[in-house]
């Protein structure tokens, strides 16, 4: 090789070079510039996008401060008549702000009453410390979506002006969580939008904070029966001038808490309005009541306890007072029904198989029959056994008076084998259990992701399975 051709191979490796250089740093600019964008872009949606608990948080600073916000209207008066009648000795508020409603509620109450409240604003529950003084009453951290409390812990829960800045992907978690924690009685009071009606979901967005629900919906769906409801329509000048021309001014609802089963509330959709219902272990009658007040039903009840029967005797036409497997008992009834209901019944039962067939009789020839049976290979029964644990509880999927067993498909084989088609199937879930718990730290608190796992495994997650079939 001479020297001048190693000239010119070096020069043309050095042009090479220069050349890959010239491009790398092209390239390495644009994804710069592109990465800088898009981080931009992002930045731009997460900050457009409302984020509920960062804006109370910011809010909350001068909240105290904003017209109005400290003022009392007439549903504070109904509020404190509506205490006044439940006598609740454990009240919980579910986003109580800066303590308007406790430091009211409380200052016009005797001392028998507790009261507690929380949000997940500390900047409101810092001014709240300094609103309530002296009688600041236990306050606590917490969102409305997953409240550290146990199922029943308060007699009457308050929510005042809370639920309509809740976005509608949370709002039904958060109604649960409200109902889970009530023993009783829920009051809700939330500005309602009263130009437009609500979509599909049931909801009117009111601007990027505020959101007007379809309450009668949402409660129907967490199985609250809405004992008073009002709308606030006397009020002083400035309500009706400058709010109610566009918005609806606060409603105050009193719910009551009537069904002890989340599975129960998604058998209320099923029953059609004015529907002939025979309800087959029929308790206290609190689903046959629903049915009767809200959906202009005829209910018919058997119930083998004297004393729960004479309650549902209030809301029914006929309570047989007996065994449903009491073969007498059944022929005594003639009626046909639109609807047969057996509500996590015939688990309790020795051969649910022969009390199906022998109600076929009363099934009218377009009736259906709803059945709702626990899952015994729910998650929860299933790592107890890998442990080798089968304890009975006082109720749930081991409730001792249980005397039967299922999974979706024996379940499925029972209804089939006394012939019934089944139409459909679904399951309710208990609230967040401990295998879904750290799903809670994502996005949205992992709602999707939920729902996805939650319908993908029936087998595994659901609590209740609920039947709709009909005669074969
Ligand atoms: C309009 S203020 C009403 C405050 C108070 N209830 C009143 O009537 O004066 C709404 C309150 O709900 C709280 N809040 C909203 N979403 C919440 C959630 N998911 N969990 C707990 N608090 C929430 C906010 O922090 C705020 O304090």
């Amino acid at each position: 090789m001479t020297s001048h051709t190693r000239f010119i191979s070096m020069g043309w490796l050095f042009s090479r070079l220069l050349l890959l250089a010239l491009v790398l740093r092209f390239l390495v600019v644009r994804m710069a510039v592109n990465l800088t964008h898009g981080f931009r872009r992002k930045m731009v949606n997460i900050e457009s996008k409302y984020n509920p608990q960062r804006y109370w948080e910011q809010r909350g600073q001068t909240f105290i401060q904003e017209e109005y916000q400290r003022g009392l209207y007439w549903q504070h008066d109904w509020m404190l008549d509506k205490l006044r009648t439940c006598q609740p000795e454990h009240v919980l508020e579910i986003g109580c702000g800066f303590g308007r409603n406790l430091r009211f509620l409380q200052s016009h109450l005797d001392g028998k009453t507790h009261y507690c409240g929380v949000d997940f604003s500390l900047s409101m529950l810092f001014q709240a410390q300094t609103y309530l003084g002296e009688s600041a009453q236990p306050l606590a951290a917490a969102d409305a979506l997953h409240l550290p409390f146990a199922d029943g812990s308060f007699d009457l829960v308050v929510i005042h002006g809370v639920f309509m800045h809740i976005p509608p992907e949370q709002v039904l978690a958060a109604t649960r969580e409200a109902r889970r924690v009530a023993r009783k009685h829920i009051i809700q009071c939330e500005q309602n939008y009263s130009g437009l009606q609500p979509n599909s979901q049931g909801v009117v967005k009111i601007n990027d904070v505020t959101f007007a629900y379809d309450y009668a919906r949402l409660f129907a769906q967490n199985g609250l029966i809405v004992a008073e409801h009002r709308s606030v329509k006397d009020l002083d000048a400035f309500l009706l001038t400058k709010r109610a021309a566009k918005y609806d001014v606060p409603e105050p609802i009193l719910l009551e808490k009537l069904f002890p089963e989340f599975s129960h509330a998604l058998i209320l959709p099923l029953v059609v309005v004015g529907s002939r219902v025979l309800d087959v272990g029929c308790a206290t009658g609190y689903l046959g009541r629903y049915f009767a007040e809200q959906k202009a039903c005829i209910v018919d009840g058997v119930e083998p306890d004297p004393e729960a029967a004479s309650v549902a005797k209030q809301f029914y036409r006929n309570v047989w007072v007996g065994n449903v497997e009491n073969q007498e008992l059944l022929e005594g009834i003639s009626n046909p029904y639109d609807v047969v209901l057996c509500a996590a019944v015939l688990e309790h039962l020795a051969r649910p198989d022969l009390v199906l067939k022998r109600l076929r009789r009363l099934i009218s020839p377009d009736g259906r029959i709803i059945i709702s049976l626990p899952n015994i290979a729910h998650w929860t029964v299933r790592w107890a056994l890998l442990r080798g644990r089968f304890d009975y509880e006082e109720y749930g999927l081991l409730d001792r008076t249980h005397l039967r067993f299922f999974t979706i498909r024996t379940a499925r084989q029972l209804i089939e084998d006394a012939g019934y088609h089944i139409d459909s199937f679904q399951f309710s879930t208990p609230g967040v259990t401990e295998l879904e718990k750290p799903l809670l730290s994502l996005p949205r608190g992992g709602y999707r992701l939920r729902r996805f796992l939650l319908g993908r495994f029936p087998e595994l997650f659901g609590y209740e399975l609920i039947f709709v079939a009909r005669k074969q």
